[in-house]
């Protein structure tokens, strides 16, 4: 029984890839979904369990809020615990197969988290930075019978909005830039995180950062003033620059189903230089990164281990002033 473990899919493209994933993969799943809400991850499982009751698939919600990271380390905790009591003599220890780390925000006002960063930064980066970490050992190792692990990013081309990597911070820390500004600066940290984590696990998982277009049906953008997501669902969806939900979803879905040309295009990456990851468009198509990803070179400055990212947010460290 494959496992997935996910963040991100208690709402927009994340939830509709699941349903959309149990509707089409021939495959049992085991899926723990992560969730800051409690009675809505419930509700989630629920949905799945009704459409395919009869499947067994192995459907679990376990708390996760990514702001804090005492919240990640507790998560990652709960999965050890679920994957120990799922393993048995036929199905083998219970490994993850998949992560999918989806979660995302877009806040059009500051408001700073711990050690004084954004809620991009935190949610979209640093939390699910340090969930790694914490799930790296729990990927299923390679053997014959199985394919390489597969850890997915949901980025954005909004990364591609970062012209320079010396504001990344200000930026983050809402000093400077707007709202747009931030949340593209948090995307581009977080892409640098994925071309470290492609180093880090070379020959133990495929990494991948894909992203699904502009889907303004989601709940992304949940704080915005009413008038404004008004016009997003109702009017700015038909623009043909924009994605559907359907579409948006089919775009982490073509990872959790693969069709051969992106098993191969997966293999081909695999052994490709420092930090270049492999980045999917909506239809599954190959594409550029920004060019200062290439420069920063892995993970840069952004992408580092678990001690330094706690100081970082307890005020402490190069990175940790407290204002
Ligand atoms: N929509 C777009 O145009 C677009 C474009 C490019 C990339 N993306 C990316 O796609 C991903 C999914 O976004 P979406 O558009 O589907 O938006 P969404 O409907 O708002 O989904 C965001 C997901 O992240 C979860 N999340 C947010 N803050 C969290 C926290 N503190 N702790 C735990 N989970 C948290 C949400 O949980 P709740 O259900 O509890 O709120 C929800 O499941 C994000 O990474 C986003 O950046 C979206």
């Amino acid at each position: 029984m494959p496992t997935l473990v996910c963040t991100g899919c208690t709402s927009g493209l994340g939830s509709l890839a699941l349903q959309l994933l149990l509707q089409q993969s021939p495959l049992t799943w085991h899926i723990i979904i992560a969730s800051r809400s409690p009675t809505r991850g419930q509700q989630i499982v629920d949905q799945l369990t009704a459409l395919a009751p009869t499947r067994n698939h192995r459907l679990t919600c376990l708390p996760l809020d990514l702001t804090l990271l005492g919240s990640v380390k507790q998560f990652a905790t709960r999965v050890q615990e679920e994957l120990a009591g799922a393993s048995s003599e036929e199905e083998g220890e219970g490994k993850i197969d998949v992560l999918l780390l989806n979660a995302g925000v877009y806040k059009p006002t500051f408001t700073p988290l711990a050690g004084g960063w954004s809620e991009e930064a935190m949610v979209n980066h640093f939390a699910q930075h340090y969930l790694l970490h914490h799930l790296q050992s729990l990927l299923r190792p390679p053997s014959a019978s199985h394919t390489l692990p597969l850890v997915i990013f949901t980025t954005s081309s909004l990364h591609t909005r970062v012209r320079s990597v010396e504001k990344l911070e200000a930026i983050l820390r809402g000093k400077e830039g707007s709202a747009m500004d931030r949340y593209a600066a948090s995307k581009f940290i977080q892409l640098l995180g994925a071309g470290q984590w492609k180093d880090e696990l070379r020959g133990r998982a495929d990494v991948v950062a894909v992203s699904p277009g502009f889907i303004p049906t989601t709940s992304l953008s949940r704080d915005s003033p009413l008038l404004q997501r008004l016009f997003m669902h109702y009017i700015l969806s038909w623009a043909p620059f924009c994605t559907s939900l359907h579409d948006g979803a089919s775009s982490l879905l073509r990872l959790l189903l693969p069709p051969p040309g992106i098993t191969d295009l997966i293999e081909r990456y695999r052994e490709s230089d420092k930090g270049e990851v492999l980045y999917l468009g909506v239809k599954g198509e190959e594409r550029e990164l920004n060019p200062l990803l290439l420069a920063e070179g892995g993970g840069g400055e952004w992408a580092v281990g678990r001690e330094r990212l706690e100081e970082w947010m307890n005020g402490e460290g190069e990175r940790g002033v407290r204002e």
